[in-house]
């Protein structure tokens, strides 16, 4: 039986999940592409450590040579994190021609540019589906489904735990650092969680989004960035007094001077859809010039949403590699534009 190999880097949150599904569902999953997927190597800093799932030691590696030097391996599964080393195994990954499925954002918004070349050069997939909105599938939709417009507006909520921290501190009076706490318990929070309340974690999702919407590359340092350390239980009372909600907005603009793109707490009124996306949901208003408004709800972050869409982009690579077209779906045109200067 000839199933595609998987090389998974980390089994943390997001890997146990994608070890999860591929296993469990991989009769589905099989009868969806064509061929069956098997994790061979699982990448680990500490084999020995304690997990709440039954894996074979032997597909258990700390060397990441068993994986990128394997050459049954074809599709590498990135959900370690960071920068250091991910950016060195992942580049290398490209150069033999892997097909690399990513959950990091952090990688793809300082250094999409240059792993995006490699993966054309090399004719490997590079897909990142799960970096922008956990579960809900917006990469994809705007890459594919959305393409016919030009977009001109994105406003989201695109960070699941400042979502969740905003919403117990509303609606139930919770204390900012125990709210923190229970995101990280529940596995939504980034390693280091400042990225998530100060406001990079949002930050490089919406330059991914308006790289990708407005046909340029916005980089993390174009954004300007201001996170919800600020905010208090009275700024959260007197917006509730005059009917309004605060949210951690992602907008992006393509405007007539430059892609405008910002992240900040924003008093949103009671009655407006993005006022009632609670808990750990992301939702993303879309604005096309033919489509109209869009907008796409789902969970944002956590195990599960976020092994969906990177499993999903695994069975997208394997569809490529056996119909012999690994790289197609990666293949962008872009153009430089100007981003307004504000302030970042
Ligand atoms: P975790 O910290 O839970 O998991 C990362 C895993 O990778 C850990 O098991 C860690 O080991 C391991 N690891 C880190 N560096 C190395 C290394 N150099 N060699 C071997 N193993 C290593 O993170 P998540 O699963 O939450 O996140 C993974 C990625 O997915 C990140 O890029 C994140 O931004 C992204 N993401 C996460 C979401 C979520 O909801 N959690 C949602 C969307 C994207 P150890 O524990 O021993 O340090
Ligand atoms: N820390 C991120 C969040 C994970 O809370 O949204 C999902 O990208």
């Amino acid at each position: 039986e000839n199933n595609i190999q998987i090389g998974l880097l980390g089994l943390g949150t997001v890997g146990r999940g994608v070890y999860r599904i591929i296993t469990g569902n991989a009769e589905n999953i099989k009868r969806k592409v064509g061929a069956g997927l098997e994790v061979k190597k699982i990448l680990e800093k500490d084999t020995a450590k304690l997990r709440d799932l039954e894996i074979d030691l032997s597909k258990q590696t700390t060397n990441i040579e068993d994986i990128i030097n394997d050459p049954e391996i074809k599709i590498v599964v990135e959900v370690l994190g960071g920068i250091k080393p991910t950016l060195d195994y992942v580049s290398r990954a490209l150069e033999n021609g892997q097909s690399v499925v990513t959950a990091n954002k952090d990688m793809i918004a300082t250094h999409g540019k240059q792993l995006f070349a490699l993966s054309q050069a090399n004719h490997a997939d590079l897909l990142f589906e799960a970096s922008v909105g956990g579960g809900i599938p917006i990469i994809s939709t705007l890459k594919q489904c959305l393409a016919a417009n030009r977009i001109t507006q994105i406003i989201g909520i695109v960070n699941g735990t400042t979502n969740y921290m905003l919403t117990k501190m509303t609606e139930e009076g919770s204390d900012f650092t125990e709210v923190l706490q229970e995101a990280q318990a529940k596995g939504y929070a980034e390693a280091d969680p400042t990225a998530d309340i100060e406001g990079y974690d949002a930050a490089r999702k919406l330059a991914i989004l308006a790289s990708i919407a407005f046909n340029s590359r916005v980089v993390l340092d174009d954004v300007y960035v201001e996170g919800i350390t600020k905010i208090t239980a009275s700024d959260i009372a007197y917006a509730g007094e005059l009917n309004y909600i605060i949210k951690l907005l992602a907008i992006a603009k393509e405007t007539g001077d430059g892609i405008e793109v910002r992240v900040h707490p924003t008093l949103i009124p009671y009655n407006h859809p993005l006022a009632t996306v609670n808990d750990v949901y992301n939702a993303i208003y879309v604005t096309g010039d033919a489509v109209g408004d869009t907008m796409f709800y789902g969970r944002g972050a956590g195990e599960m949403p976020t092994a969906s869409a990177v499993v999903s982009n695994v069975m997208d690579a394997a569809r490529n590699l056996l119909h012999e077209v690994p790289g197609i779906i990666s293949c962008t045109c872009y153009e430089e534009k100007p981003v307004k200067d504000m302030g970042a």
